[in-house]
């Protein structure tokens, strides 16, 4: 029988730290013989070494694995060596695109004993468990748009979002599916008081395909209300949906306020199912703190139950959660290194 190959692609950064980490976890959960792993050299290094960020080869071979794990890619802000955009258009959404990985999704829990920046009384609310349906293929990061008159006083910038009916109906139906296994609530966050065209489109689709799913409550609220409401009242959240910028902010959000970026999980899904999925953390390369093995692993590890859930092996990842969830409750504000915190998890799984 076929043994799933595992891409591993740990990146550029913290992302070479984390994912070591991450894979030992995996291992932990499912054994040594359960998958195959086959390592990919992308980033920034290979492409000052090569020229090349990826090449057709290399995405092809991609394709062929059962999954891909990935660590972080992208220069210091500022770098002058690398081009902002060239490693994240170039290799993570590169790979988002062609592999058609549609939803982008990502949990968000305070976990109990967690450090948050939340209030008591915000936190005496509830506990605050939800999950981001963030669209992964369209929207402002499909590089529509262009210049005119660069570098003049006359320059003309324009991002134009791309919002199909396709691919905002099945991120919206994913979202829907998904709440039925929750708690029954889909939050649209759009603008479409401003964006009226996307909006429009977003609101009517998810009013069609509400009508589907008569046990699952809807609202909706505009993006800058909905920054307010993760950090005052994040239990009114369940599953929301939204678009891939608004995603994207609302995420890192939804990390801060849940007890950082360091562990906040996010899976790439290809829900047709065509193309390898992608498990990664929702934070970048951290370049301020990159090489000195103070990364929190968690974040990618917790990723790993994401693509365990994935590939069918149900048992495993919620292993891997409770084991998360342990060594989180007990971890107070002790400062461990990446390592240790990657070998605390492992172990509570031997
Ligand atoms: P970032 O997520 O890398 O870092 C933001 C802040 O969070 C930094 O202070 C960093 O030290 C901290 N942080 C991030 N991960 C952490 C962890 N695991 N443990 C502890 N602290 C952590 O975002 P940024 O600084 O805006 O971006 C840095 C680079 O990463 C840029 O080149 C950006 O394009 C890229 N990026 C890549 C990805 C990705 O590959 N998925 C995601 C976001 C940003
Ligand atoms: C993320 C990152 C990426 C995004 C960047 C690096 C392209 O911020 O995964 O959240 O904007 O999607
Ligand atoms: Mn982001």
């Amino acid at each position: 029988s076929h043994k799933p190959v595992i891409a591993v692609i740990p990146g550029d950064g913290i992302g070479p730290e984390v994912v070591a980490q991450a894979v030992k976890v995996l291992i932990a959960a499912a054994g040594e013989d359960t998958f195959e792993f086959s390592q990919y050299e992308l980033g920034a290094q290979h492409w000052l070494d090569t020229g090349e960020v990826l090449s057709d080869e290399t995405l092809a071979d991609l394709a062929t694995r059962d999954a891909i794990i990935l660590g972080a890619v992208g220069a210091a802000p500022g770098s002058s060596t690398i081009p902002s955009g060239l490693l994240e258009r170039g290799l993570l959404l590169k790979l988002r695109f062609e592999f058609d990985q549609d939803v982008n999704l990502r949990p968000s829990k305070i976990y109990p004993g967690v450090v948050t920046p939340l209030s008591q009384a915000v936190l005496d609310q509830g506990p605050v468990d939800f999950v981001v349906v963030r669209e992964g293929t369209e929207g402002m990061y499909v590089g529509n748009g262009g210049t005119l008159r660069q570098g003049t006083p006359n320059e003309v910038a324009t991002e134009v979002s791309i919002n199909t009916a396709f691919g905002v109906e099945r991120v919206v139906r994913y979202a829907f599916e998904l709440a039925t296994k929750r708690s029954n609530k889909v939050t649209l966050v759009h603008k479409h008081n401003v964006l009226v065209n996307a909006g429009g489109l977003w609101s009517r689709i998810v009013d069609q395909v509400a009508t589907e799913y008569p046990s699952v409550e809807h609202d909706y609220l505009h993006v800058d209300a909905a920054t307010i409401n993760l950090a005052v009242d994040p239990q009114r959240f369940d599953v929301i949906v939204t678009d891939n910028l608004f995603g994207d902010i609302l995420t890192d959000e939804a990390a801060a306020v849940t007890g950082g970026i360091g562990l906040a999980p996010s899976a790439n899904i290809n829900t047709a199912r065509t193309y390898p999925s992608m498990f990664e953390p929702v934070h970048g390369s951290a370049p301020d703190i990159a090489g000195k093995g103070i990364a929190d692993p968690t974040a990618a590890i917790s990723s790993m139950a994401l693509l365990l859930t994935h590939l069918g092996y149900e048992k495993e990842a919620q292993r891997v959660n409770d084991a998360v969830s342990a060594d989180i409750s007990e971890r107070g504000i002790a400062k461990r290194s990446t390592v240790e915190i990657g070998d605390a998890i492992a172990a509570r799984l031997a």
